[in-house]
């Protein structure tokens, strides 16, 4: 076993998962076309955190010229109300997008903008959990809450806010959409150590950010079960596939990939939003969400980046983790165990 809990063979297969991705995600998604057409979404209302840059951004920018109401719910609210400025003079002065600010790294800072939205008793049509961090090679950090940064921006505060905004996501139809990574096949989480403070061969960075995509995936699959047949509201997680964004931010400046345009094997933000933009939008994706309630599947819909879905098989050793991954996250974040039933039966 290694600091990341998984065993050599695991590796290898999560090796070559990834590199086979990466070589060939642009022939899977060949049946797709660059941008995604969407249907037309006057009267939706769409919450996209990280909205600022890269797949966020490109998703948002085309949730509105779809017709949505689109709230940027970003940590740098000068850079969105520059972008609002931007799309208005450029694509159209009638666009519905409004900032608000949001930073992950504070949980403060979420339930702040909860109270702020919940405030409106509005309905919530589509949150995207879009807003991430991926500091490889970096050292390992703690926000002010005490968590590492990765589970605290990718995982926790995102899980925070999608339990705060469930008054409004019950209030219609709704979807959550997470944007999560193939790279959760190298995560392992131990709801023991959620804050990855007790590895004994130390942090990794990859295995941070492995590690809270996985718990995402756990997260949302306890969610929906909580929320089966008694709600219309479908939870779901989306690899974009490999994207050229600046997430690649903390590596050596020759290996990043904060270029707008797309290469030969990976996708420009415009390609990378299409399966994030599918989950939000089409009947399929919750056509395939009501097949797998329907047959009690135990892990929440999955989609990869040609925005087929994706099969993930888990053992029952992982499905209990996976409700203590579950339990822990309240606890972490501050709500009791039965949230969900005083929402369900107010
Ligand atoms: N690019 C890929 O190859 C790839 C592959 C798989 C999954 N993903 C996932 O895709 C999602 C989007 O990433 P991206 O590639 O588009 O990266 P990106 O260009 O770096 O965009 C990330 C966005 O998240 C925001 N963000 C970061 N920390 C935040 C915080 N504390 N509070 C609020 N917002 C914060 C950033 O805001 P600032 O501008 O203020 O930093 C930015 O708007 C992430 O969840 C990532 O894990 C990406």
């Amino acid at each position: 076993m290694s600091n990341s809990g998984l065993n050599w063979l695991e590796w290898i297969s999560a090796i070559f998962h990834i590199a086979s991705e990466a070589l060939f995600q642009r022939f899977f998604a060949r049946h797709l076309p660059k941008r995604m057409v969407l249907p037309q979404l006057a009267g939706l209302t769409c919450i996209v955190t990280g909205a600022t840059s890269g797949i966020g951004l490109e998703t948002a920018k085309q949730l509105a010229e779809a017709g949505a109401h689109v709230v940027l719910a970003c940590r740098n609210t000068a850079a969105a109300e520059a972008l609002v400025e931007e799309w208005h003079e450029n694509i159209d002065a009638s666009l519905k997008v409004e900032v608000m600010q949001l930073n992950l790294l504070s949980l403060s800072s979420v339930r702040s903008f909860c109270t702020a939205w919940e405030s409106r008793n509005a309905p919530l049509h589509v949150l995207i959990n879009n807003a991430g961090i991926c500091s490889l090679l970096a050292p390992q950090k703690f926000s002010e809450d005490g968590y590492e940064e990765h589970m605290q921006v990718n995982y926790l505060a995102p899980a925070l806010l999608t339990l705060l905004l469930l008054p409004s996501l019950l209030r219609c139809a709704s979807r959550i959409v997470n944007v999560n990574s193939d790279a959760e096949c190298f995560g392992a989480v131990d709801p023991d150590d959620l804050n990855l403070t007790s590895t004994s061969s130390g942090y990794s960075s990859l295995i941070a950010y492995a590690g809270s995509k996985l718990a995402q995936i756990y997260f949302t699959s306890i969610l929906n079960s909580h929320l089966q047949y008694r709600s219309g509201v479908h939870a779901m997680c989306v690899n974009p596939g490999i994207v050229t964004t600046n997430v690649t931010r903390t590596l050596p400046k020759l290996v990043q990939t904060s270029h707008r345009h797309s290469t030969l094997f990976f996708f420009n933000p415009l390609e990378g939003a299409r399966s994030v933009l599918f989950c939000a939008t089409a009947q399929q994706a919750l056509e395939h969400a009501n097949k797998l309630r329907s047959e009690g599947w135990p892990l929440c819909p999955l989609f990869s980046s040609d925005c087929k879905p994706r099969i993930k098989h888990i053992q029952d050793q992982e499905l209990s983790k996976a409700s203590k991954v579950w339990d822990r996250t309240l606890e972490l974040v501050g709500l009791s165990n039965d949230v969900i039933e005083k929402l369900l039966n107010p």
